[in-house]
């Protein structure tokens, strides 16, 4: 088979990939390059490493480009029927797996495992087995290739058949479920998920609790890690990018303009993330509503920013909670707003340098997942926090296990305390607040994307 081999010596795996393309009305493809923890770190390597990423085409300008043969060095995009990736992506992926592994369902009514569900699980091993496939005809002999997150929880079993030379690792952003959640999923499921990971040499997790709920699962449900190895890796922020994005010409701007809205001397409460279930923005809401209500004296002097840009809108549940985050600020805006005060500044749109001005001008950031597996957000903004921030943080966040000293934490389920948290970093002292501001900047860049990207491919290979 020696023949076959391709000529990648590191490959990356991942639904969605570094580039996506457009298409214009003229029939011109506009390539747009994202960020993230992955890019920078998979930069790391170095341009002459053989690396190669493979990922989904997710969208008709993505899939117009895989077949006009336009594409960029170093990225493989697959070009995956519509309907199967739209099965396995939003129908397996997001609304069942993230669903378990952050325990989002309304469990009385939900999920419901039918023959619906049956007919995506089948796109679902199609989308992995087209990946897995794609891995085994570019990787070199013995090449190390990392899978990325619960899209693709089967590649690892499914390469390892193809390429039993290869070192396989696999990457799991988000968290892993306990043992009883876990187990909701059909038996054949749950077993085909966990035997799929563990056709990997090494599972990286970003915090020891989502890799203890793993290693509980493959004990209780496919007797074991057999020779898998487990490793933590906690995601770490980008500071040298951060520090110096946040101080270009765009986000200045936005900082005057943002002031200019908020009001000269109001205090900030800043929240930024995807539109997103498991962040819990509408808990959010109603914990500031509830210090409103209660603490009369931050009326007209606070300002609750929340970004909260669209993300997965393929999902009914997720149109909806748009919508409810929608009308809880019109609500709060209706009952509390003056003529020269508006309580709730709500932006639904995505606007990387608007959020970099967001955080350098935090007096409190407000990160309150129901569950998330790192959670960057609030290890960025003590970053590039102009003069100091207080972070009310969720300890159902991966981020607690490293920043929970120094931040006011939370359950993110209760609203009176969230409400009394938020009115303690409000109150908090300015040079208590740059104190822990700076400890807290320190211990989210302890492991930068390079780093953590490097530290995972030694351990494979090693
Ligand atoms: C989480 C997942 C990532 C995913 C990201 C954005 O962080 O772990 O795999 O890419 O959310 O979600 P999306 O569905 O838009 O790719």
């Amino acid at each position: 088979m020696a023949s076959t081999y391709g000529a990648a010596q590191v490959l990356v795996a991942s639904n969605r990939g570094p580039v996506s393309y457009a298409l214009g009305e003229d029939g011109s493809l506009n390539a747009k390059r994202g960020g993230g923890g992955l890019v920078s770190g998979l930069s790391a390597i170095g341009s002459d490493a053989d690396a190669l990423w493979v990922c989904s085409a997710l969208s008709d300008g993505d899939r117009e480009a895989v077949r006009r043969g336009v594409g960029e060095d170093g990225v493989r995009m697959l070009d995956i029927p519509a309907d199967v990736h739209a099965d396995a992506y939003n129908g397996i992926a997001n609304s069942v797996l993230w669903f378990v592994h952050h325990m989002l369902y309304q469990t009385p009514l939900e999920p419901v495992f039918d023959a619906e569900f049956r007919r995506r699980w089948t796109s679902y091993e199609t989308y992995n087995r087209a990946f897995a496939e794609a891995l085994a005809e570019e990787a070199a002999q013995g090449a190390a290739v990392v899978v990325q997150d619960y899209h693709l929880t089967l590649v690892p079993g499914m390469l390892r058949e193809l390429r039993p030379d290869l070192r396989i690792g696999h990457f799991s952003h988000t968290p892993w479920a306990p043992p009883e959640y876990f187990r909701m999923l059909p038996d054949d499921v749950a077993g085909q998920v966990l035997r799929g990971m563990l056709g990997a040499d090494r599972l990286g997790f970003l915090t020891r609790r989502w890799a203890d709920a793993f290693e509980a699962c493959a004990e209780r449900f496919a007797g074991g890690l057999g020779g898998t190895r487990i490793g933590v890796h906690g995601l770490g922020a980008d500071a040298d990018f951060l520090r110096k994005r946040a101080h270009e010409q765009d986000v200045e701007e936005r900082i005057v303009a943002l002031r200019q809205e908020i009001g000269e001397d109001r205090r900030t409460i800043v929240r930024v993330d995807r539109t997103e279930l498991s962040k819990n923005i509408v808990r959010g809401l109603l914990a500031y509503r509830r210090l409103l209500e209660t603490h009369a004296e931050w009326r007209e002097r606070v300002v609750h920013v929340a970004f909260a840009y669209p993300s997965r809108q393929d999902l009914a549940v997720y149109r909806d909670y748009t919508a409810e985050v929608r009308r809880l600020a019109d609500e709060i805006n209706a009952e509390y707003g003056t003529p020269g005060w508006t309580p709730v500044v709500l932006n639904l749109k995505d606007d990387f340098a608007r959020s970099l001005a967001a955080y350098r001008l935090a007096d409190v950031a407000l990160v309150n997942p129901i569950r998330d597996g790192m959670n960057l957000v609030a290890k960025e903004v003590p970053v590039v926090s102009d003069s100091g921030c207080a972070l009310v943080l969720s300890r159902e966040a991966g981020a607690y296990e490293e920043l929970g000293e120094d931040a006011i934490t939370v359950n993110p389920y209760d609203i009176t305390g969230t409400a009394a948290a938020l009115h303690e970093a409000l109150s908090m002292r300015p040079a208590e607040r740059a104190e822990r501001s700076k400890r807290l900047a320190a211990a989210a860049t302890a492991l930068p994307p390079g780093q953590w990207f490097l530290d995972q491919l030694d351990a494979l290979r090693g």
